[in-house]
């Protein structure tokens, strides 16, 4: 196969670049290349000095293996890939990929997970990979530490920065990067994976998941739909897709955004406020009027009301979480003294989230030698990096596009779907997306197979969950399930990455999330 070759060439010749071989090749002579490599293979003893030529093509084109990235721990065991694919040649559209093998001696027998940040717009490298669930988090003086939760102990992990202008993905058509939609997001993430695919064939049988949160709870379903009909085309190779996930998702914004019930029992707004939101204006008002003309008056006079309540010291995302009072001083939220020790260990049980972290990521990834380790940036992208500041404008009238109809077709052809929520956020509150868990569950007239009842994290419960399904051939099979995730934010994997580790390999093993051991 191509892959234990490429580690050693990249070695031999590292002095050759992304850009210069990107004139020697193309992408699809890259992957031909490849193809024949493994013919080549195939038949045996053929001219190896060929062979190892098309592996130096295939590898040295749009990504390949870092080497190590700046500040990285020295005993890590897995490899790391990344580099763009293009998705339009004629545009010159190109998504960025950070590709994470799975921790393990077999990794190719482990499942392949695409994960995708929301927005629309954020940066899926900047939040899945350095925030929530990859394997290295960013320390306090710029070192990468190992995240001992990392998805990458279950799965091998595919970051997307997706779409175009979010990250280090790019379009070389200036006019790409406005009015963009949910159609050429999905359309352009397929043509991601089918690229990808034939550029990394070891992964091409592997058992494939698509997970994502917020805003991917558009784009998750949507590129799972394409991907079902391109399974469908003759004469092509399927994506072995067997499962979605999506955390916290946008899904119905007349349902999905509806905050106030929930903020008013957190205690962050007044009895007034609720009334003024049920009765001037809601969430879904709010987020029409500035989608569509802009606010009037009264969700003005309800919001500004909402904002002082709350205050600007409370994240939406994580009713919980503290404020990062500066960087350096991130000290301050470390226990110091006799007990620190027992604190920590306290303090991780909890599994808040460092509120200082996002900062030293912003950091990290404008570094000019990471984004050389990560063969980033390779075209001088215009202005720096960040989570979800690019230059896109994407058509916000998609946000209103109800994702509910969308997600019960996927269902209905078989394809399970598993929709989790961090219950301190307030952006998509779990309230809301269990009213749409039962609502789908109920429209497709689905049992409930497991009923509404606590799951576990070793021996501390992790939060509640609901399993719905139905029988296929004489047998109950699972297709919806519903999980809230205790003291977890928006981005669940950031504060409570345990337990996301614990969903997630539920998740992947289609098994009932854990019990407590009588
Ligand atoms: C890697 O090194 C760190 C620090 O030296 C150590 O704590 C950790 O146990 C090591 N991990 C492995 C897998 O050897
Ligand atoms: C690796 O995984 C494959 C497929 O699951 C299995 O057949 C093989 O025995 C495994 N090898 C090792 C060394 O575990
Ligand atoms: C996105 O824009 C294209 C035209 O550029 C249009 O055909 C498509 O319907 C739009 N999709 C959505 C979801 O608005
Ligand atoms: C939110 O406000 C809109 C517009 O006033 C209204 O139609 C809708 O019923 C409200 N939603 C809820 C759940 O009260
Ligand atoms: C890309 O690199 C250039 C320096 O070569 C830098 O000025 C620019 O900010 C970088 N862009 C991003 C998006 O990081
Ligand atoms: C399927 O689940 C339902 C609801 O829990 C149960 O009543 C039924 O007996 C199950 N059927 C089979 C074949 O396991």
């Amino acid at each position: 196969m191509c892959r234990p070759l490429w580690s050693s060439w990249r070695a031999l010749l590292p002095g050759v670049t992304a850009e210069v071989m990107l004139e020697v090749t193309s992408l699809a002579e890259a992957v031909a290349a490849c193809r024949s490599e493994m013919r080549w293979e195939e038949q045996e003893n053929r001219f190896l000095g060929t062979i190892l030529f098309f592996v130096f093509l295939l590898q040295s084109c749009n990504g390949e293996l870092i080497k190590t990235l700046p500040g990285q721990p020295t005993n890590v065991s897995f490899q790391q890939h990344s580099g763009y694919i293009v998705t339009n040649e004629g545009h010159g559209r190109s998504l960025f990929y950070y590709f994470v093998e799975a921790d393990s001696v077999n990794h190719s027998s482990l499942p392949l997970t695409l994960w995708l940040n929301g927005g629309p717009g954020c940066s899926s490298v900047g939040f899945g990979a350095f925030m929530e669930n990859g394997p290295f988090q960013v320390g306090e003086n710029g070192e990468l530490v190992k995240n001992q939760y990392s998805w990458n102990l279950e799965s091998n992990m595919l970051y997307v920065e997706s779409p175009i202008g979010v990250g280090f993905s790019y379009s070389e058509t200036d006019e790409d990067y406005i009015d963009w939609n949910d159609t050429n997001t999905a359309y352009d993430n397929l043509v991601f994976i089918t690229k990808w695919l034939e550029k990394f064939p070891l992964y091409k049988d592997s058992e494939f998941f698509l997970v994502g949160e917020s805003y991917a709870g558009h784009y998750i379903p949507q590129v799972a739909e394409l991907i079902l009909n391109y399974n469908k085309s003759p004469g092509i190779a399927p994506i072995n897709l067997k499962a979605i996930a999506i955390g916290n998702p946008l899904l119905d914004i007349d349902i999905s955004v509806l905050a106030g019930e929930y903020l008013w029992s957190h205690g962050a707004i007044s009895d007034k406020t609720l009334m003024l939101e049920k009765t001037v204006c809601n969430d879904s008002k709010y987020l029409r009027e500035y989608i569509h003309s802009g606010w009037s008056q009264g969700c003005n006079d309800v919001f500004n009301r909402v904002d002082n309540e709350v205050s600007e010291d409370v994240a939406f995302d994580d009713l919980l979480l503290p404020k990062c009072l500066s960087t350096p001083s991130a000290q301050q939220f470390k226990p110091r003294g006799l007990h620190a020790k027992a604190h920590s260990s306290i303090d991780r049980v909890r599994s808040t989230g460092d509120p200082c972290l996002q900062s030293r990521i912003l950091t990290y990834l404008n570094r000019r030698d990471v984004q050389k380790a990560l063969y980033a940036n390779t075209t001088n992208l215009p202005g720096h990096w960040d989570f979800c500041l690019g230059p896109l404008v994407y058509q916000e009238e998609n946000l209103e596009i109800n994702i509910i109809p969308l997600v019960s077709d996927l269902i209905k052809a078989g394809l399970p779907i598993f929709l989790y929520s961090g219950d301190q956020d307030s952006k998509i509150p779990l309230t809301q997306t269990r009213i749409i868990a039962n609502n789908i569950a109920k429209g497709l007239k689905l049992t409930t197979l497991s009923k509404y009842r606590t799951w576990y994290n070793e021996k501390q419960v992790g939060g509640w969950s609901q399993s719905f399904g139905g029988l296929k051939d004489g047998k109950n099979i699972t297709y919806l399930t519903y999980a809230t995730v205790r003291g977890a934010a928006h981005e669940v994997p950031f504060t409570s990455p345990s337990q996301a580790l614990t969903l997630f390999h539920s998740f992947l093993n289609g098994s009932p999330l854990p019990r407590p051991k009588s």
